[in-house]
């Protein structure tokens, strides 16, 4: 059963109790963690969330690209330069000052890295909007510059349409970055569940790994969500006045 403390310096010291009784602690963000960043949210109830305002299958799909392509990019490019402008907030701080915990993020931003986590022990499930891919998957794929981003081209390799490499639905995750994530879910003892709705799956079944390998779900987030029936503990709030205080 999840427990709910009212006093937040009683739930604060329960949960440090509980990361502090756990070797194998495992990070599982979302949209919230980079919300104090400045970056939109995509459901959230009292913000400006992207899919509030924009139709996620002319946009976020491999049907929307082949039917707009430059609307697309346009909008990817738009997001992209809010990133390049934004910095990691206190609780992507705050999580880089623990190298031992594995971190899996939906994020396609790059402020876990900017804190100072090491690039490659951040494990994008959605992809990195950091770079841009060959849509047929011929392998090409290089960095672009988040601040001026590079408009509709074609793959040098294939020729195919160049795109970023982030996840649209429809399409399955990067086999390589699930693989590592459900085995570190797996042998989590404690699974923290920061800033996501936890409705998009396959990536909001990891809780439910965790959970059935008997370990412990604290999750941080400003209201409830998917992720609250399946926490043991939870910290209602932002994750950037959480966090530093739970990870010092
Ligand atoms: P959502 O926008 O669905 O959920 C964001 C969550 O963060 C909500 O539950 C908010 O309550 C919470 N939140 C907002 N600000 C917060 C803060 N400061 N501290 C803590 N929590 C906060 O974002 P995701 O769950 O990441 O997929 O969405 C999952 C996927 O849906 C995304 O990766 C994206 C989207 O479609 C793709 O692009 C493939």
């Amino acid at each position: 059963m999840t427990q709910r403390i009212s006093d937040r310096e009683t739930a604060l010291d329960t949960a440090r109790s509980l990361l502090q009784s756990c070797q194998k602690v495992v990070c599982f963000s979302g949209a919230g963690l980079s919300a104090e960043s400045g970056i939109a949210t995509f459901r959230d109830t009292e913000t400006d969330a992207l899919w509030s305002q924009y139709d996620p299958t002319e946009l976020a799909s491999p049907e929307g690209f082949a039917a707009h392509p430059e609307r697309v990019i346009d909008w990817y490019n738009w997001r992209r330069r809010r990133i390049a402008q934004a910095h990691p907030n206190a609780a992507h701080r705050a999580l880089a000052q623990r190298p031992d915990i594995v971190q899996i993020t939906q994020n396609v931003d790059d402020l876990l890295e900017r804190a100072g986590c090491k690039q490659a022990s951040v494990i994008h499930l959605h992809g990195n909007i950091t770079h841009d891919r060959c849509h047929q998957r011929c392998g090409f794929q290089h960095k672009i510059d988040l601040a001026n981003p590079p408009g509709p081209g074609r793959c040098p390799m294939c020729d195919a349409p160049l795109r970023p490499a982030v996840v649209w639905f429809g399409e399955t995750l990067p086999q390589w970055a699930w693989q590592q994530a459900e085995k570190a879910c797996r042998e989590a003892e404690c699974l923290l569940v920061i800033g996501t709705s936890a409705s998009v799956y396959p990536a909001a079944g990891l809780i439910q790994v965790t959970k059935a390998m008997g370990g412990k779900v604290l999750v941080i987030n400003t209201h409830a969500s998917g992720a609250s029936a399946l926490a043991d503990m939870e910290l209602i709030g932002p994750c950037g006045e959480w966090l530093p205080r739970l990870l010092s």
